[in-house]
């Protein structure tokens, strides 16, 4: 897959030399990639293949060359059913948080309230970060909202200025989701357990591709903002750089030092919002959030406090 990336075509020969393989085996490489990752391959006779869409692959070498290592371990896949899974997986085999997971598709990607997260292979990143809990779950008041920030100020070192946060942790570009994260907690509570911080950025998702149509709210990538091809071994880097520093300054002060910030790139604070929680529904007026990052919401004059947990947001009058 490598060989074709730069969206050119390649002869059958080219690719049999470079693989050391006969023209028999290439043909069923080729099934193999259009049936396992959902790849649009060209063939054309006399050219050779072409990949539909140029793809620029994770690499290994390029992610430790960037020095991904020094910010922290990572474990790389072509295709896993999660990241989150396949972390708490290795963190039930004895691997020593703290490691990333990374994968070019996901197969059962999960996003929040039990819904899927779309996974197109080589599209997107699909990261999660594993770390131990070390005082106890009390200690994880606001963090993911903490995370949420971190990742949005990593896309706003590419020029996408237009990115901000909806409580609790979603980051949209003009109300349109771009990126979303899933905490989960493994392990018991009240001895030693880890948290898995999962994130799914659309990068180079283009509309009409696998998945996109299944897809229930409006959202972007990076590459329908941006117009250009994005490197994901950058991008991963730098988001990976700004959870390290977010989450140390944290982990040493708490939420209250990123009230502030949060606040701040809330795109609907003071917005006419319903808020869903199991069967009831309420609607009010955004206030901000407290200090643990709970949702401060102004119901029929009285303000009530919310924390994530199961509960969705909607704009009342979407303008
Ligand atoms: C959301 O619903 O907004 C959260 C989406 C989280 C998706 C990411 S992709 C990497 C990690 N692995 C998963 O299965 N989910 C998270």
């Amino acid at each position: 897959m490598e060989i074709l990336q730069d969206g050119k075509f390649h002869s059958g020969r080219e690719i049999g030399e470079v693989l050391k393989v006969s023209r028999s085996a290439i043909w069923k490489k080729i099934r193999l990639l259009e049936s396992k990752f959902n790849l649009e391959i060209n063939k054309v006779r006399g050219h050779g293949y072409q990949l539909a869409s140029p793809i620029l692959l994770l690499s290994e070498t390029a992610l430790v060359e960037m020095g991904l290592p020094d910010i922290c371990p990572f474990y790389i896949y072509k295709s896993l059913s999660s990241t989150n899974s396949e972390a708490t997986r290795l963190l039930e085999q004895g691997v020593e948080p703290p490691f990333l997971v990374l994968s070019e598709q996901q197969t059962a990607g999960r996003g929040r309230r039990g819904k899927a997260w779309q996974s197109p292979f080589g599209a997107n990143i699909y990261l999660s970060l594993a770390l131990k809990v070390r005082n106890g779950i009390r200690e994880l008041e606001g963090l993911p909202l903490v995370v949420g920030l971190a990742v949005m100020q990593a896309l706003r070192t590419l020029g996408m200025d237009k990115v901000g946060l909806k409580w609790p942790n979603d980051i949209l570009v003009q109300n349109k989701k771009i990126a979303g994260i899933l905490c989960e907690l493994t392990g018991d509570p009240s001895y030693g357990c880890h948290l898995v911080i999962g994130i799914g950025v659309n990068v180079n998702m283009e509309l009409g591709c696998e998945g996109a149509e299944s897809i229930d709210q409006s959202w972007t990538s990076i590459k329908l903002e941006l117009q250009r091809l994005i490197d994901r071994n950058n991008l991963i880097c730098i988001i990976s750089k700004y959870l390290m520093k977010y989450l140390s300054r944290y982990a040493k002060s708490g939420f209250t030092v990123f009230h502030e910030e949060w606040e701040k790139n809330h795109l609907w604070q003071g917005r006419e919002v319903v808020l869903t929680t199991g069967t009831q529904q309420f609607e009010g007026i955004i206030s901000g959030i407290d200090h643990s990052g709970a949702l401060r919401l102004n119901v029929n004059s009285s303000e009530q406090r919310y924390s994530a947990g199961e509960i969705s947001l909607r704009l009342l009058n979407k303008l």
